[in-house]
Parts: structure tokens; sequence; C-alpha cells
């Protein structure tokens, strides 16, 4: 998409990019004690030079007049068809997303003639910071951007920074093969909508560790076509925990397998460690490892949800994304609703489920809580759980080995 150059900073930005392509491990600096304006842009190849690296010791904001949105833009920054790209630093990337989460009109007069680089320390930053409402202000687009997205790359690093108030997804990496992401900050209040942390998607070989994610949504979203996917160590809260899907939806094929989720802390999440799907989709999820989750207040600590559905009622479908090989140890902590959630498929029901050290208490224990749910959850528990998880059906169920072509990935 060809992104609207409304500020002089951004041709910059263009500019420096345009010269940083030409030359391999360029580095294109933005300094710190600085405040940048810049409007949409695509840092793209696929003709730039590898292993760039973009050094972000300032801060970058984005402009919240509508008039530099349009009709709305997907994402905000993006790299795109790059061999070795590395974004590193101490700096920030701030989507200013306040304006986009209230429906309210919006505007900002600011943004149109601001000069466009100054010190971090000057006045204008207050204004920035804390943009005011204009009573006459049009409405922000409702298609609203990620705030950084790779698209079609190889080799993707990003490392040191933060990334707040994004007005929709954070971080996301489509079609990406290689990424590492560590020592990432993400910070959006919990109220945010749909404000992701880091989403995945037609990824593969991704390593995810030691990061500080707050958001409004799932602090990792992992989406059809991922696999070879590894995140330890990450501290998830507030937002909806860390998710495996929605699959399937609208009747899609989706493929996700190879994932590991461990050494997590989730502190008042929605849900701590779940797997969505839609009826009537196809596919499948294979080989999963949630393992050493530490929750605390968290609603539901673990759940799968094969009927997942955004409206009061979905269509029951026999079709389904088919979910194997779920392995689930060391997840211990506290609950606010319920311990256990598994709702599989009628029709596909859940394979080779297993649970090891589960020791999940209520938050309060004077309150009642729902106790465990399974249905059609078949596999192992490996050890005595807390509470007991009766619920889950030892073995394979009596009609199941027959696999049908819609699940083969
Ligand atoms: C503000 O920042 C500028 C540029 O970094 C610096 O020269 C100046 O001394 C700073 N002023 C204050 C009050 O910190
Ligand atoms: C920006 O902040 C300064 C200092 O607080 C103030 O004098 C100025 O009026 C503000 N500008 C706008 C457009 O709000
Ligand atoms: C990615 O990095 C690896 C290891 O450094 C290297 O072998 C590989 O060629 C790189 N891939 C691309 C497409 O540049
Ligand atoms: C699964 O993913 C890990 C990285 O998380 C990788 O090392 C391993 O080789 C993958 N296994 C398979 C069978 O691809
Ligand atoms: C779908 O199936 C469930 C479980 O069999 C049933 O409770 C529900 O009423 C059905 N919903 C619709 C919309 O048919």
């Amino acid at each position: 998409m060809e992104a609207p150059m409304t500020h002089s900073e951004s041709q910059a930005f263009r500019a420096a990019w345009a010269a940083a392509c030409k030359v391999e491990a360029s580095m294109m600096i933005i300094p710190s004690n600085y405040i940048f304006l810049v409007g949409p842009i695509s840092f793209s190849g696929p003709y730039c030079q590898p292993n760039i690296v973009f050094q972000l010791d300032g801060t970058i904001i984005a402009p919240t007049s509508s008039k530099v949105w349009g009709k709305g833009l997907l994402q905000w920054l993006e790299f795109t068809k790059l061999r070795g790209i590395t974004i590193q630093g101490k700096g920030v990337i701030d989507g200013r997303g306040s304006v986009w989460w209230q429906d309210a009109p919006f505007d900002d007069p600011v943004d149109d003639e601001i000069e466009l680089i100054v010190p971090l320390n000057s006045t204008v930053e207050k204004n920035l910071s804390a943009p005011v409402r204009s009573q006459l202000g049009r409405i922000m687009p409702s298609i609203k951007p990620t705030a950084l997205r790779f698209y079609g790359s190889f080799n993707v690093t990003v490392t040191g920074i933060t990334i707040q108030s994004s007005p929709q997804c954070h971080l996301k990496f489509d079609n990406c093969m290689g990424v590492l992401v560590h020592d990432l900050s993400v910070s959006s209040p919990g109220d945010s909508p749909n404000t992701d942390g880091i989403h995945l998607q037609n990824s593969k070989d991704i390593l995810i560790h030691s990061s500080n994610l707050a958001c409004g949504d799932d602090c990792v979203s992992i989406q059809t076509g991922c696999s070879n996917i590894y995140i330890h160590n990450v501290n998830c809260g507030p937002g909806h925990g860390i998710s495996i899907g929605s699959l399937g939806k609208d009747s899609t094929k989706a493929c996700v397998s190879n994932i590991t989720v461990r050494d997590i802390t989730m502190q008042n999440t929605m849900n701590g460690v779940r797997i969505k799907t839609w009826q009537g989709g196809s596919g499948s999820v294979q080989g999963v490892l949630f393992s050493n989750i530490q929750v605390s207040e968290v609603q539901i600590p673990i759940v799968i949800d094969q009927y997942y559905c955004d409206k009061r009622t979905c269509k029951n479908q026999t079709s389904a994304v088919a979910l194997s090989g779920i392995n689930y140890e060391r997840i211990r902590g506290t609950y606010t609703v319920k311990p256990v959630h598994f709702a599989c498929s009628d029709s596909l029901p859940c394979l080779d489920v297993t649970l090891t050290a589960i020791q999940l208490k209520p938050q309060q224990e004077k309150y009642h809580m729902y106790d465990p749910f399974c249905w059609q959850t078949f596999g192992e528990l490996r050890t005595p759980t807390i509470p007991p998880i009766d619920c889950l059906q030892i073995g394979k169920p009596s009609n199941n080995g027959v696999q049908s072509d819609h699940d083969i990935c």
C-alpha cells in the first residue's frame, strides 16, 4: 500500500532509508533525546542490501491527525522484503493510540503543522503526549494500523526497544522466516481494544524471549501458517494471555505446528494459554508444549475453545481444525473463574492432550468458582492435578484414527 507522506519528517526518514538500503550492513540511526513525528511509511526491499540495522534510540511518534490516515491503513511503520533487518536500541515507538481507542470524534490540530524534530525535553513534548481534543474533530478511520509490521523478510531481529500505545497490534510478523525478538517491551492499557502485543502469521523459526508484554489483547497471538515457534521468559499482563488462533474462520484451512511456550508469568490476564478455533475450519494444530506457566489472578489459565465465535451465536458445523499433541506441564498459580476449559469439536475431538503437574487454586477460597470443564477431550493425566481434572477422557476415542484429507497440512 502506498503510504501518504504528509510530513517532511517522513521524507527525511525515506531519504535516510534510501541511502541505507544501498549499503550492506549499514546503519540508520534515530538519535536519543529527540522525538520524531513520522507518518505511515514503508522501508522496503527487495532491492536493498542485506543486514541493515535500524538503531532506534530516540522516540518515534505517530500522527494523530485523521487527515494523515485517510480511509485507514493496516500499518504505520512497515519493513518488507528484506534479508537481515535489525531494529535495536533503547528507543520508543509510540502509536499514540488513545485517540483510536475511543469512538468519539477526535482531531489533533497540532500534528498538521508541527515542527518535525523536537528535542525530547522541549515543551512541545507535553502537547504531543497529551494531544488536545477538538470539538469539531474528524473521526479516526475504522481500520486501525499495526504499529510495526514486518512482511516477507528473512532473519529479522527486534531488540531493546519499547512499543507503546499502538492503535491496534503492536508488532506483527507476516510471511517471515527466522525471527528473533528479545528484551522488547510492549506497553498499552489493559482496556485498549484489540491491541495484541506480538502477532505471528505465516511465519517460521521464531524465537521470542526476555520480554515484557502489557496490552489490551493477546500478549502473543500465533496465527495460521506458523511453525517452529519458541517463546520463553516472557511476562504477560495485562492482556488476554498467549493464544494460538483464532483459526479456521470462514471455513479456512489453518496449519500450526511445533510451538513451545515456557517459563512465562501471567498477571491479571483474561486467559493464560489458549487455543481458539472457529467451527467450519480445517487443517490442524499439532505439537504444542505449554510449560512452566506461572499464573496470578488469571480468569481461566488453560483454554481450548473450538467453538470460538465473536457474535452471540455461530452456526454449528461439523468441520473443524483438528487438535492433537497439546501438552501442558507445570501450569501453576491462581485463577478467578475456572481452572481449565477444554471445549473440543464433536466431530474431531482433541487428541493426545497431556496434563503434568498442574496446580491451580482459586484466588479467593470463599467464592464458588467453576469446576474444570472438558468436552470431547482425550489424552493423559501424567500426574495428579490440583484440582482433579476428572473430565479428561483417558486414551483415544473409539472411532478415531482416520485422518481425512482436510486435516492434512
Ligand atoms: C534540552 O535538550 C537539549 C538538546 O539535547 C540540550 O542542549 C538542553 O540543554 C536541554 N535542556 C534542558 C533544560 O535539559
Ligand atoms: C503547547 O504547550 C505549551 C506549553 O505548555 C503551550 O504554551 C502551548 O499553547 C501548547 N500548544 C498547544 C497547541 O496546545
Ligand atoms: C539468515 O541467517 C542465516 C544465519 O546467519 C544465514 O545462513 C542465512 O543465509 C540467512 N538467510 C537469508 C535469506 O539471508
Ligand atoms: C521445532 O522447533 C524448534 C524451535 O523452536 C526447532 O529447533 C526444532 O527443530 C523444530 N522441530 C521440528 C521437527 O521441526
Ligand atoms: C450447537 O450445538 C450445541 C451443542 O450440541 C447446542 O447446544 C447449540 O444449541 C447448537 N447451536 C445452534 C445454533 O444450533
